[in-house]
């Protein structure tokens, strides 16, 4: 039942005790260990299972014993039984077979470049191996593994602690945007490599890490480029540094080249032979066709477990409904084995998450088909988990990816072939596909990187040493962005504005809106606003009663725009937490709002609050009964987003964005009402046509007084914007004339 399964992963997720590390180095474990021990070399005791093991001298054979131990080295408790279990199945890893070779090479250089076939067992063992030879306990420094996604770094974090037979968040942990899940204690830590990348911002030379681990390098994600820049320059300082940097693919000597010559270490894998079958036809519905597909499979195919690929969190969680109802009918009516469902997403809580891995269901009866599982996704797991038993996947072909044109607009988040083989539906066997990804650093606004480089410190950006560096005709469009939003000066210099708005985990744009706001009188609602726009859609639309949600949603309504919407849904989920919590899920679920959505939204508010008091930012309020309420904030909003806005053409329904004059709708989950010349936007998203979405209604007069660098009369051509704004600046005037005259 899908109320009660998010009921309990709500439940779960609000429980997190979320913890925060601030110190460089780990001083704690030192102490504790000089404290238990009476012993403040480094070394480890002579009655620890660690015993005579040299930091960075170590073998895989004194490892192997140290884990055969009765007693955890790191915990001190007894390993459970559990933990054996797991250490057998670890041991028939690839890697595990070339320990050794991985210790001698790692202990002979400070770069190394792994590579080995997904499932080989690179992000679960590796960063074990180096824990086992590091010794992090004895000197207070971490060992950091990146991952381009929150998802991959949650639930390898938790399944690392389960091997360690560790407690998540002590001596294993993870840290994502908005969630800091590590201790003093932690040793080990999976992160984004974003967040790595926040980190250094505060600490260039990334002193508390003795190795960094940089995984899935061949995704070449943004971050990890950057992180890839930045580590070849502090491993010039910081000779005691070891960086390695893991990849799937065996596209290794790219890797090698660019960082001088680093040696390399391959892993010979499992493989599968791949067979991929086409629909003959492109799907027209696409979803219908995946589902039929994996029933298909289910009712006459070997045994075997399915993956199947889908976009979006609404788009699984219903195919995942209809799957269980149909694969219970074909159990019931054509003696099938059952099939167990798991969904998977990003913002899935993690011990759900988990659950992928769960063995598939055995038969229901003595002779009966054997059980499988169906895992339904988002195409987030393809690259970063393996799960072992899959062997058919479904793949419509499509996924989600940003992609960003120097030559017309901001990130757009559409619907495109991704690089799998077809748009229809695909049926592929034993799959083991790994495809080269097209980096991130070419296709994206760099604005926030610009921003977050020179907050690292790096002066030279024309110079600065990316595997890919970026066209230079993007990397002058951030600076000038960030110019306009008064981060950079005229020189390029962080201004103090830029060194702010780099404190919060937000875009300049958001950052710089956020910290306006008090200027504006609701610093509070536009805190609240930026924590909605920072989590998933709140407002939740299920395809079999899009009519009731819809009419829910009007409840909420703003006639001025969608962020005053968001924020009376918000409010009016605050006022029934606060009445009553037992019943919010409930009243939620009653409303058509996504209770997790808002309750993440909550606790990223926290968060960007308390940066925003350490800065001295002020919190207020217009008083709501202030005819100025609403007003203040969507000319707060303009503060950052004032390069986001569009006109309406004079004829029909059409806007025209100013930054790119692209042509536009506004997308039609909009509630704007009232019939705006102008409006300010959050995103552009292009499917069929080309939309706006999440649109408030602003006034032209407002941009002339809150942007006048960027709307200079001076300088704008002529054309309907200059005219308009004209007219505003007019009608302005006249205004004040008014005014005076009648005072
Ligand atoms: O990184 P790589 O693809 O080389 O392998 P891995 O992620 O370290 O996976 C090694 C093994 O751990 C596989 O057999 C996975 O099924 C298992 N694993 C797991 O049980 N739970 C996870 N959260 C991640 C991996
Ligand atoms: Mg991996």
């Amino acid at each position: 039942d899908r109320g009660a399964k998010r009921a309990s992963a709500d439940s779960d997720e609000t429980s997190n005790k979320k913890t925060k590390m601030d110190g460089k180095a780990n001083p704690y474990l030192a102490h504790m260990y000089e404290e238990e021990n009476g012993w403040g070399s480094g070394e480890p005791s002579p009655n620890s299972p660690l015993a005579g093991m040299k930091r960075r001298q170590t073998s895989a054979q004194e490892a192997s014993k140290a884990e055969d131990s009765d007693s955890n080295p790191f915990t001190g408790r007894q390993h459970s039984q559990k933990y054996f279990q797991i250490l057998q199945t670890r041991r028939d890893l690839p890697v595990h077979k070339q320990r050794q070779e991985f210790l001698d090479k790692y202990h002979s250089t400070q770069i190394l470049v792994f590579v080995g076939e997904t499932g080989s067992g690179k992000t679960t063992q590796i960063p074990q191996y180096v824990v086992y030879d590091e010794l992090p306990h004895l000197n207070g420094k971490l060992i950091a593994c990146t991952q381009p996604r929150r998802v991959a770094a949650m639930s390898v974090a938790q399944r690392v602690a389960d091997e360690m037979d560790v407690t998540l968040g002590e001596e294993v942990g993870y840290s994502i945007r908005f969630e800091d899940k590590t201790t003093p204690k932690t040793m080990l830590k999976y992160m984004t490599d974003g967040m790595l990348l926040r980190e250094a911002m505060h600490d260039h030379e990334m002193s508390r890490y003795s190795c960094i681990i940089l995984d899935e390098a061949h995704e070449r994600t943004l971050a990890t480029d950057i992180l890839m820049a930045l580590l070849k320059q502090i491993a010039e300082r910081r000779p005691d540094l070891k960086i390695i940097i893991m990849s799937a693919t065996l596209d290794a000597q790219k890797f090698q080249k660019y960082f001088n010559d680093a040696p390399l270490l391959a892993v010979p894998g499992r493989t599968h032979p791949v067979e991929i079958f086409y629909t003959p036809e492109p799907e027209r519905d696409y979803v219908e066709a995946a589902i039929r597909t994996v029933l298909q499979i289910h009712a006459s195919e070997p045994e075997g477990d399915i993956l199947l690929f889908l976009t979006g969190e609404d788009e699984i969680e219903d195919a995942c409904r209809k799957i269980g109802l149909e694969a219970e009918e074909l159990t019931r009516e054509m003696d099938a084995g059952p099939l167990a469902i798991y969904p998977l997403y990003g913002t899935l809580p993690p011990h759900q998450q988990q659950r992928i891995f769960d063995k598939a269901p055995g038969p229901l009866r003595k002779g009966g088909q054997p059980g499988r599982k169906c895992i339904v996704s988002t195409n987030i797991a393809e690259t970063s988990l393996t799960i072992d038993g899959i062997v058919y996947v479904v793949d419509p072909g499509f996924s989600k990816q940003k992609i960003y044109n120097p030559e017309s607009e901001s990130s757009h988040s559409w619907f495109r072939p991704s690089q799998r083989p077809l748009r229809s539906s695909v049926l592929a066997f034993k799959k083991e596909l790994i495809e080269q990804t097209y980096p991130e650093i070419l296709r994206s606004n760099l604005a926030n990187t610009v921003l977050e480089l020179k907050k690292l410190g790096v002066e030279d950006l024309v110079h600065f040493d990316l595997m890919d560096p970026p066209a230079p005709e993007t990397m002058m469009r951030a600076l000038e962005e960030l110019n306009y939003l008064a981060c950079l000066d005229d020189d390029g210099e962080l201004t103090t504005l830029g060194g702010l708005a780099s404190e919060f985990p937000l875009d300049p744009a958001l950052a710089v809106m956020l910290i306006s706001s008090p200027e504006f009188y609701c610093s509070n609602e536009i805190l609240s606003i930026t924590s909605l726009l920072s989590v998933p859609q709140i407002f939740v639309r299920p395809a079999s009663s899009r009519k009731r949600a819809d009419e829910m949603k009007a409840l909420f309504a703003h006639p001025d725009g969608d962020h005053l919407t968001l924020l009376n849904a918000y409010h009016a989920y605050k006022g029934q937490e606060t009445s009553d919590p037992s019943s919010a899920k409930q009243w939620c679920h009653e409303h058509f709002l996504s209770y997790r959505h808002l309750s993440s939204a909550d606790s990223v508010r926290a968060q960007l609050k308390r940066i925003m008091e350490t800065h001295g930012l002020d919190l207020i309020s217009t008083p709501f009964e202030d005819k100025n309420y609403y007003t203040n904030i969507r000319r707060a909003m303009l503060a950052g987003f004032f390069m986001q806005v569009a006109m309406k053409e004079s004829s029909g329904k059409v806007y025209r964005t100013v930054k790119d004059e692209q042509a536009v709708l506004i997308h039609p989950s909009t509630v704007l009402r009232t019939e705006y010349d102008w409006v300010l936007y959050n995103e552009f998203v292009l499917t069929s046509k080309q939309y706006i979405r999440t649109c408030t209604g602003i006034r032209p007069e407002w941009l002339l007084e809150i942007a006048p660098v960027y709307f200079d009369m001076d300088t704008l051509e002529d054309g309907d914007i200059k005219r308009s704004l004209a007219r505003a600046a007019e009608k302005k005037r006249r205004k004040e004339a008014m005014k005076k005259a009648s005072r």
